[in-house]
C-alpha cells in the first residue's frame, strides 16, 4: 500500500515536472516581438468535465476558475496588455435555476475574494454585458471593482458576464439612434469608429487571438463586432484542464499565423 502511495507520488511529481519542462521549451520558442495585444477566451467546457467525473456540472464550474487564476497569472508574467474571459453569456440565463444561481454564486464570491489582489498587481478590470437581470449586489461589486482598479495600468481583465454580441451591437445603435434624435451626432458623421464608441468596449482595442476550449468551433455571440480580424484557435481540451502549456501552445499557433487584414 505505501509502497504504491510512493511511486504515485513520484510518478505524479514526475509528470508535473516534465509538464513544466515541457512549459519552459515552449515560453522559450516565444517571440516576444509577437505577442498578441489582446487575447480572448470562450471557456468552455465546464459542465462536460464535470460529468466525465459523474460530479454536478457545477463543479466543473468550480473547478474552472482554477484554470482562470493559470490563465491570468502567465497571461501577466508575457505581459499581454488584454485579457478577455467569457464568462457568462446572455443566453446562458436560460439554463436551470439551479446552475445559474450556483454560477452567479461563483461569480459573486470571485470577485469579491480577487479585488485586492487584482489591484496590487496593477489589473484593471472591466466588466462588460447588460446587468438588467443581474442581482443588485453583484452589480455593486461590479461598479466597485471598475471603481477600485480604474487607474491600473499594467494590465487589463475584461469579463464578459451577461454579455451577448448581439445585445451589444442592438443597444449601441439604439443609443446612436438616441443621440441623433437629440441633435447629439449628425448622421452623415456615423462612422465605424464612431460606432465602435458605443460597444461595451469602447475603451479596449479589438482581440489579436481567440482561444476557446471543449472541442466546440463556433463564437456563440461573443465579440462579433471586435472579431473581424481576430485569428481563432480552437482546442478540444476542456475549460478545467486547460493550462498554462495550452496557452502557450495558442500563441505558438497564432505566431505561426499570417494577418493580412485584407492586404496581400
Ligand atoms: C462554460 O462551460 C461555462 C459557461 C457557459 C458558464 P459549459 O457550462 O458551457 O460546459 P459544457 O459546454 O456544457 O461542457
Ligand atoms: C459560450 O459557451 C458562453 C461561455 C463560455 C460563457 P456556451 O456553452 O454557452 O455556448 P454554446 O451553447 O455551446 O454555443
Ligand atoms: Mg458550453
Amino acid at each position: 500500500m505505501m509502497d504504491k502511495l510512493k511511486f504515485t507520488i513520484k510518478l505524479s511529481s514526475l509528470l508535473s515536472n516534465f509538464s513544466n519542462l515541457q512549459t519552459k521549451l515552449l515560453i522559450n520558442r516565444l517571440d516576444r516581438n509577437n505577442i498578441p495585444n489582446h487575447i480572448a477566451i470562450v471557456m468552455d467546457g465546464n459542465g462536460r468535465w464535470a460529468k466525465k467525473r459523474g460530479l454536478p456540472r457545477i463543479k466543473g464550474h468550480i473547478e474552472g476558475t482554477k484554470s482562470i487564476k493559470r490563465v491570468l497569472e502567465i497571461a501577466y508574467d508575457l505581459n499581454i496588455k488584454y485579457l478577455t474571459l467569457f464568462a457568462f453569456s446572455q443566453e446562458n440565463w436560460d439554463r436551470p435555476k439551479q446552475e445559474v444561481d450556483g454560477i452567479l454564486k461563483i461569480i459573486r464570491k470571485s470577485l469579491q475574494n480577487e479585488i485586492n489582489q487584482l489591484n496590487e498587481k496593477g489589473i484593471r478590470v472591466y466588466v462588460i454585458g447588460n446587468f438588467k437581470r443581474v442581482p443588485d449586489d453583484i452589480k455593486n461589486t461590479i461598479k466597485n471593482v471598475q471603481k477600485i482598479t480604474k487607474n491600473n495600468k499594467k494590465m487589463n481583465l475584461c469579463i464578459a458576464f451577461s454579455y451577448g454580441g448581439r445585445e451589444e451591437i442592438t443597444q449601441a445603435a439604439k443609443n446612436l439612434a438616441k443621440d441623433v434624435m437629440e441633435g447629439k451626432m449628425k448622421i452623415l458623421d456615423i462612422e465605424e469608429s464612431i460606432f465602435r464608441n458605443y460597444l461595451y468596449t469602447k475603451d479596449i482595442p479589438d482581440p489579436d487571438l481567440l482561444i476557446r476550449t471543449s472541442g466546440e468551433i463556433r463564437i456563440s455571440n461573443f465579440l462579433l463586432w471586435q472579431m473581424a480580424y481576430t485569428e481563432f484557435v480552437f482546442t478540444p481540451v476542456l475549460w478545467p484542464d486547460f493550462n498554462e502549456y495550452h496557452f502557450l501552445k495558442a500563441i505558438l499557433e497564432y505566431q505561426e499565423r499570417e494577418r493580412r487584414f485584407g492586404l496581400v
